[in-house]
Formats: C-alpha cells, structure tokens, sequence
C-alpha cells in the first residue's frame, strides 16, 4: 500500500495549446479510496493515465509512496487499472483471465492458483473459473476485469468508468461491492467517473476537475455542503442546486419578487461587486406563509416520485431580471422538493423560506464561495 502524490503535474497534448491536466496538486492517502469526477473532457482520464505511466507528463511529478515514478514505465509502477472495457481474453477461462498477469510475471503455478482461488472467492466468481468470458453476464466480467487486478496485489488500483457498461440496476449494486471490497483490501484506489452520485456514494473523499484545473477535494459531505465555488455546486447534487445571479442592495440581495437577507461575513466579502451568485439545494427549502423573507415561486409543474415530491417553478417577477434562477445548466426552472403529503397544484404560487444555513452565496465574478 502507499500513499499517491501529483505534484503539479500538466500534460499537454501535441498539437494542443491547453493543457487537458494543468498543475495537478493532489495528495491521496494510503488506503484511500478517492474519486475522480466532473463533466467529460474535463481531464480525467488523463489524470489516471500520468498516474499508469501511459501518458507523459510536460511538467509536475508523481510519486508513489515516497519514490518519484514520473519517468518510470508502467510496469515498474506496482499498480493495476480497470477500465470501462475489461479486454478479457475471450479463448481464455476466467481464472486464465484473472491469473494471465501473473503468469507473464513468472509466478509459479500453484502461487497463481492460490491467488486466483482467493481473488474468486472475494468476489463470489468460485463456480465460475472454468467458464468463459462470454458465458458470464455483464457484472460477472466486470468482476473477473477486478478479480485480474485484486491478484497482482498491487500498491494502487487504478480504475477509469468500470461501470459504465452496466445496466442502472447492476451499477448501484457493483458500486456498493466495490466500494466495501476495496475497504476490506485497503489498496490505495483512485477512481474516474463522471456520474456525481458514484462519487458522492463510493469515494472516501472527492476531487472535482473542469477544463483540466482541480476544483476542489473534500470528503462527500463537506462537497455536498460547503462547494468551494459555483461550478462545484451546481455539479454535486441531484436534481441539482438552484443557482442565479442576484442583485446585491444593501444588506439584500434581490431577485424578482424575493428577498434573501446577506449575512455579514457574505456582505463584507461582496466588496463592490453589485450582484452576488445564490444557490439554494431543492432539499434547501421550507413552505411557508408570505413574509418579506420568503421566495414566491409560480408553480408550472409538479412531480410525484413517490417518497417525495419535486415542485417546478419560476421566482415571481423573474421576467423583469436580466439572468435566469434555476436548477441545472441554462436551466430557468426551479426545482423544489417537497414532502409527498404536501399537496401542490399547478399554477399556484407557494412561498418557499430557504431553510437555515442552506442558503449558500458565491461571487458572481469570480465564482468563489463567500462567507462561511
Ligand atoms: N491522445 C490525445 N490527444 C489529444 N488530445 C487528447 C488526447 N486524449 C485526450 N485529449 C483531450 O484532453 C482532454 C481531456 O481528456 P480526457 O480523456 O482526460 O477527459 P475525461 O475527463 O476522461 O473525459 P470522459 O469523461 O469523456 O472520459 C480533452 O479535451 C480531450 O479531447
Ligand atoms: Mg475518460
């Protein structure tokens, strides 16, 4: 086991001006299990790539444990990957599969054997050795792709979207067996996706990249409750954060018909700049009765799921500003839920009081978060 380090690592494709990787910093304890994520093309695969040894990196460092593995060849590195396509070996029976690297290394049989029978028990693939790959279904080769890294025992697991080719019922189910199987092995793990709730659910902690650049990295609950800034916010989440730009008057900041109160520390962190971003999470909210504190929202749609219920809506008054208050990208519909008993009719207007301490604030300018 080790601990893993990108130390300002770039990489910058021929041919290409901007880095796809721009000064990585990032520090993975050993026995982590940390989590990759942001939208695609963001530079993740990259990032794990640098770490594997198959892609250069221009500038920066990587060390694994202490030694520095920046020029050192894949091979050398004691890491195994998982990728999106496992690449078995279709001739080859699955503890072939799981036992080729091993084999190629020079192992001796009856160490190969012991090693796979072990790695088939973890993974609950015993009765399925002497198979195939086409034989089994798709969670059992996603398996025997893990069962292939689990022997080599390696230092770090690299794996990049190895749930991809799933099916939505068996990625819930497979996240949740990766995720206790890598706390039971306690090998260091760095993991790509670009699915925030796998990153939310499976990942010790998180580190969030766009256009190459770490956002933030922090534990799943602290992303969820204190983003570092508007992109994060509005990425972690689902349905996701509303955010809008509100005008800043005095110790107001006003959208259409609503009214949010700044605290002092948003207020004073503000500076001049007259509008402020808000984001509120569609958990964030209460209905209450009209006040001066409280958000009108007009109704346009309400969804029943069952154990809750989303509220769709625009803030009264938002055809007079010039921006949009809404719940993902460009979108210029809030999203409220609400408890199933409560009952919402369409084309009513409710009035919402952002629960305390849900309201989170973010220079309009720059993006970063304000206050505490
Ligand atoms: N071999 C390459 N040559 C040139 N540019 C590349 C190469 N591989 C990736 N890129 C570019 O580098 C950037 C980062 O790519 P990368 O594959 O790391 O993204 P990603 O975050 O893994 O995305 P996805 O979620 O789609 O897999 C992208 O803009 C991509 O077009
Ligand atoms: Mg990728």
């Amino acid at each position: 086991m080790a601990t893993v380090t990108f130390d300002g690592a770039t990489r910058v494709y021929p041919g290409s001006e901007k880095p796809a990787v721009d000064s990585l910093n990032l520090e993975i304890r050993d026995g982590e299990f940390l989590v990759l994520v942001g939208p695609s093309g963001c530079g993740k695969s990259t990032s794990l790539r640098m770490l594997a040894g198959l892609e250069d990196v221009n500038s920066g460092r990587i060390l694994i444990g202490d030694r520095d593995v920046t020029n050192v060849t894949p091979k050398e590195r004691d890491i195994a990957m998982v990728f999106q396509n496992y690449a078995l070996y279709p001739h080859m029976t699955v503890a072939d599969n799981m036992g080729f690297a091993l084999k190629i290394a020079g192992v001796d049989k009856a160490e190969i054997r012991r090693r796979v029978e072990e790695a088939a028990r973890i993974l609950d693939l015993t009765q399925y050795l002497d198979r195939k790959p086409k034989a089994l279904s798709g969670g059992q080769r996603q398996r025997v792709a893990m069962g292939r890294a689990i022997v080599r025992k390696p230092q770090v697991f690299l794996m990049d979207e190895p749930l991809s080719n799933l099916d939505a019922k068996l990625r819930v189910q497979t996240r949740t067996q990766i995720a206790s199987l890598q706390r039971e092995l306690g090998v260091t793990t760095v993991y790509v996706t670009h699915d925030q709730t796998e990153a939310l659910t499976m990942g010790d902690r998180i580190a969030v990249l766009k256009d190459g650049i770490l956002q933030q990295v922090a534990s799943p609950d602290e992303m969820f409750s204190r983003p570092a800034n508007a992109f994060v916010a509005g990425f972690i989440g689902s349905p996701a954060m509303n955010l809008g730009d509100w005008r800043v008057e005095g110790d107001s900041a006003k959208f259409g018909e609503a009214t949010v109160m700044l605290p002092e520390s948003v207020k004073s962190a503000i500076g001049s700049e007259d509008k402020v971003t808000i984001g509120i999470r569609p958990e964030g909210f209460e209905i209450a009765e009209p006040g001066i504190d409280t958000i009108p929202l007009k109704v346009t749609f309400v969804e029943h799921l069952g154990s809750d219920s989303y509220v769709y809506g625009t803030i009264a008054g938002e055809e007079n500003e010039e921006s949009r208050f809404g719940s993902g990208d460009n979108s210029e519909t809030m999203v409220v839920r609400v408890p199933p008993e409560r009952k919402v009719a369409q084309d009513q207007v409710i009035n919402l009081r952002p629960r305390p301490g849900h309201i989170h604030f973010f220079s309009a300018v720059s993006g970063k978060r304000l206050g505490d």
